[in-house]
């Protein structure tokens, strides 16, 4: 054999061998590199952030998002899509809406069209459509304001591939440059569907028959709640309470949120299918950590409404330290009312992961090991200050707590790990108790890099992600003025694919 093909076959070998190695490497990698989410849903790579077009049908519930193919910051918009049978385990499918001349693809909604009202049922097969902005770039650029204007497209194969409706734009900006993001319910009253819409600081509210003529109904939020930045992804969602028909419509804002940057609030009121009232002018925080932001609720579940967000901020979303993709959603929440003193409050509830529980002694023991992801509950029939303080080998940690004097929980994550990419992000947040009772019970869900922490059954919620070097494995219990009860530390499998 000549010098020359030996060389040759080597260099192949070579090849072959490295090709090998970063494939396989790569393979075995995704879901389990470095801060990747174990219990929440994020994309395999690249760029995502709000939910959208979230949707239950026939068995399965449907997550659509905002996501960009071309890379880990924010770009061109399109729809991804995952769906889940539990709310657990995520499949994600192949991009579901593509950006077109008309614009990219922002925020929306889906709705399952049962009566065929738009006329997109085929062969008796009913139409899943979705409501969605388009964003025109070159309409931005030329500092026009009529940039966003609201489009439809239809699935006829479960969500699969969706056909853009001929007459898009089904709803034109009335010149403002942001007026975005359709949620859109059906109003069963008057049979006609309602579009919850974002504009500027406000909520506009438009009705249709038929998903295709929109007309305008009212506006919102002169005079009421926050407005320090833009009011983005509204929901309009109803609650049967004690007899009475009870309305919560919860907005985006960004910036301006309960943390600076963005974050969502919430109003309670009546809505008559053409005005929303809301029973006070207070702001009140559907999560008072900084990294829940645009969730909504999932469509056709009946009366149980399951809430999710983006767990992140645009604070700094674009510049958090993963490689390969960027932000999880929240793990998906049942959202409920409770009435306190005469006003009514938000609740969120995670939903049901499978636990494998480890033995603790809460009254013997101040220090647990454990491995992330997990969820930590406990009880107190008297609550004071206290703090639990998270850390993994190399000294990092972070605190969670309750501070009596400011009547408030917090999560401290200044020494939590990377915080290089963002003044703010090393910083300790608080979050009002809502609850006036005397005991108080919580569930932490922690996982590679986030925690969310729901107090006195989810009326007052933190959602927060930090980046340690290596995931937090101790707890310890500080400051302990009061007794734990019931505490109990569950591990949890993560709903990824187990690396071989
Ligand atoms: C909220 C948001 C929406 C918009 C989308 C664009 O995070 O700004 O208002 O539709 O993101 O990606």
């Amino acid at each position: 054999m000549s010098g020359k093909s030996e060389s040759m076959i080597r260099q192949f070998f070579f090849l072959l061998f490295f090709t090998s190695a970063f494939l396989f490497s790569a393979g075995q990698a995704v879901y389990h590199e470095t801060y990747r989410p174990q219990l929440h849903f994020s994309p395999a790579a690249n760029w995502m952030n709000d939910p959208n077009g979230m949707v239950y049908y026939h068995g399965n519930y449907h997550l659509f998002f905002q996501y960009y193919p071309g890379g880990t910051i924010w770009g061109p918009m399109h729809w991804g899509h995952a769906v889940s049978k539990d709310l657990v385990h995520w499949k994600e499918e192949a991009i579901a809406i593509y950006p077109d001349s008309l614009g990219y693809i922002f925020s929306g909604s889906a709705v399952v069209d049962s009566n065929n009202t738009s006329g997109f049922g085929k062969d008796g097969k009913i139409p899943l459509v979705a409501i969605f902005t388009q964003h025109d770039m070159a309409g931005e650029k030329a500092k026009t304001n009529r940039f966003q204007n609201q489009s439809i497209a239809y699935s006829l194969d479960e969500g699969k591939t969706w056909i853009k409706y001929s007459g898009n734009p089904v709803l034109r900006t009335p010149d403002l440059k942001d007026f975005r993001d359709p949620k859109v319910i059906w109003y069963a009253g008057q049979k006609k569907w309602i579009m919850t819409l974002a504009a500027g600081d406000r909520v506009m509210f438009y009705s249709s028959p038929d998903l295709k003529t929109w007309t305008k109904e009212s506006t919102f939020g002169e005079h009421i709640g926050a407005h320090g930045g833009v009011w983005e992804c509204p929901d309009l969602v109803s609650f049967d309470i004690a007899g009475k028909k009870i309305w919560l419509l919860l907005v985006s804002i960004n910036p301006g949120g309960a943390q600076g940057g963005s974050s969502t609030q919430y109003f309670t009121g009546t809505f008559n299918g053409h005005i929303f009232k809301s029973f006070d002018t207070l702001t009140r925080w559907a999560d008072y950590g900084p990294d829940n932001y645009a969730g909504v609720t999932w469509s056709n579940t009946g009366k149980e409404k399951i809430f999710l967000g983006w767990m992140s901020n645009w604070q700094y979303g674009t510049k958090v330290p993963t490689e390969k993709w960027r932000s999880a959603m929240t793990v998906p929440r049942i959202l409920g009312l409770k009435k306190i003193d005469g006003a009514y409050f938000t609740t969120m509830e995670p939903v049901q992961f499978k636990l494998k529980s480890i033995p603790i002694n809460s009254a013997t023991q101040n220090q647990f090991s454990y491995h992330a992801p997990c969820l930590i509950e406990f009880r107190t029939t008297n609550l004071h200050s206290f703090s639990m303080v998270f850390n993994n080998q190399k000294g990092q940690q972070l605190r969670v707590g309750f501070d009596e004097e400011k009547n408030s929980f917090y999560i401290d994550r200044k020494l939590a790990g990377k915080s290089d990419f963002d003044p703010q992000f090393a910083s300790i947040h608080y979050g009002s108790r809502i609850s006036k009772s005397g005991s108080s019970d919580m569930k932490i869900i922690l996982d590679n890099s986030s925690l969310e922490l729901f107090a006195d059954g989810g009326l007052t919620t933190m959602t927060e992600i930090f980046f340690p070097d290596l995931p937090f494995d101790q707890m310890s219990i500080r400051d302990k003025s009061i007794q734990f009860e019931d505490m109990k530390i569950f591990e949890i499998s993560s709903i990824w694919p187990a690396l071989k």
